[in-house]
């Protein structure tokens, strides 16, 4: 059996532990396996490049943050848009997926790797797909790997800056990753404790939050802690488009919806503001154990569907099973935080503010 490997797209704790799962459950089931991986994600494949990888390149794997193939964002648009030789580059996919004589290709990474994985699949080739991204927002699967390690990451940033607030009596605005989709920060905001949590899903409104601002002092603490979906927007922004919105704050002279904020409480509460990003801590580092087990479950039972011939799918989570979707039913959809559910409930039901 001849496999191949690539992770692609934005990176994130566990694409390692995934590729060591598939590897050793195929080295200790199949007699005879060959590995190949492929860099920089679909720009490898395009490039034709496999580079061999033995089993020996999987031990220590586990905790290692990253990708050891590395990855790149290849837009799925481009990929049949024929280039200067007149080929496309899904037609150099296939073509290497056929030269080099693969069993089956897995690709690690979110909703825009799916929607590639999906166009191969069209095209004859055998392809598992596995869940990565800090996002959560993968549709099919309750829970993507790396999520809950950038969880465990952004929940720490958020009581340290509680501690030092505290201190100084400070309104601090922590930006937590997630353009469209808002679990990182849903997650993080309630296991750190944040008072005001805003989402891309549910537009705040300026006023509500300069309420809960003063309120909360009028309280009696110390300070106030808000979470800040990157994608987050105000009410007045939400019929735009995100790249509108912000056209429309670079023209202000606003970088991002957080400084934005910290300036309009400031202002409207008198209360003393800080802006934190948290940025690519969140996506680096090695992952939480509860994703080392988790990517170990994902890897390890992506390879029983290979060594089984089940492809054209994707490997997903629902309620405690590992399972499977057909990748043209999920590739290219997203899964959002819904603004009326259970989770974002139980956090406004505490006396969290959402904005609204
Ligand atoms: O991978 C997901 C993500 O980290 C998002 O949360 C974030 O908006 C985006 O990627 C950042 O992308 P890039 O790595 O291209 O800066």
């Amino acid at each position: 059996m001849k496999v191949g490997m690539l992770t692609s797209g934005g990176d994130c704790a566990g694409l390692n532990a995934v590729m060591r799962a598939i590897a050793l459950n195929l080295y200790t089931n199949v007699k005879n396996v060959e590995i190949v991986g492929f860099r920089d994600g679909y720009a490898g494949l395009i490039r034709g490049e496999a580079v061999p990888m033995r089993r020996a390149d999987f031990e220590g794997m586990l905790r290692v943050g990253g990708t050891v193939l590395g990855t790149t964002r290849t837009p799925f648009k481009l990929m049949s848009v024929p280039e200067a030789d007149g080929s496309t580059r899904l037609a150099k996919m296939v073509a290497a997926y056929r030269r080099l004589g693969l069993d089956c290709l897995f690709t690690l990474g979110g909703a825009g790797t799916h929607r590639t994985a999906a166009l191969l699949c069209a095209e004859g080739c055998n392809v598992i797909g596995l869940p990565k991204t800090i996002d959560n927002d993968i549709y099919g699967t309750d829970v993507t790997f790396g999520f809950h390690t950038a969880v465990d990451v952004a929940a720490d940033a958020l009581e340290r800056v509680r501690t030092t607030s505290e201190s100084h009596r400070r309104t601090m605005l922590v930006e937590v990753m997630g353009n469209k989709a808002g679990w990182l920060t849903l997650y993080a905001g309630i296991a750190g404790g944040a008072d005001v949590i805003l989402l891309p899903e549910i537009p705040f409104n300026l006023d509500k939050v300069c309420a809960a601002v003063t309120q909360g002092y009028a309280a009696g603490k110390r300070c106030i802690v808000i979470a800040v979906g990157e994608g987050a927007a105000l009410d007045s922004e939400a019929p735009f488009k995100r790249r509108e919105r912000v056209f429309v704050r670079t023209e202000r002279g606003e970088t991002t919806v957080t400084q934005h904020l910290a300036e309009v409480i400031q202002e409207r509460t008198g209360a003393e503001t800080r802006a934190t990003v948290l940025g690519y801590i969140q996506r680096g580092g090695e992952p939480s154990a509860y994703d080392r087990v988790l990517c170990t479950r994902l890897g390890s039972y992506a390879a029983q569907l290979c060594r089984a011939g089940r492809f054209g799918v994707t490997v997903a989570v629902s309620g405690n099973r590992i399972t499977f979707n057909a990748l043209p039913d999920i590739a290219g959809k997203y899964k959002f935080v819904d603004p009326n559910g259970e989770i974002v409930r139980a956090a406004e039901e505490t006396g969290v503010c959402f904005g609204r």
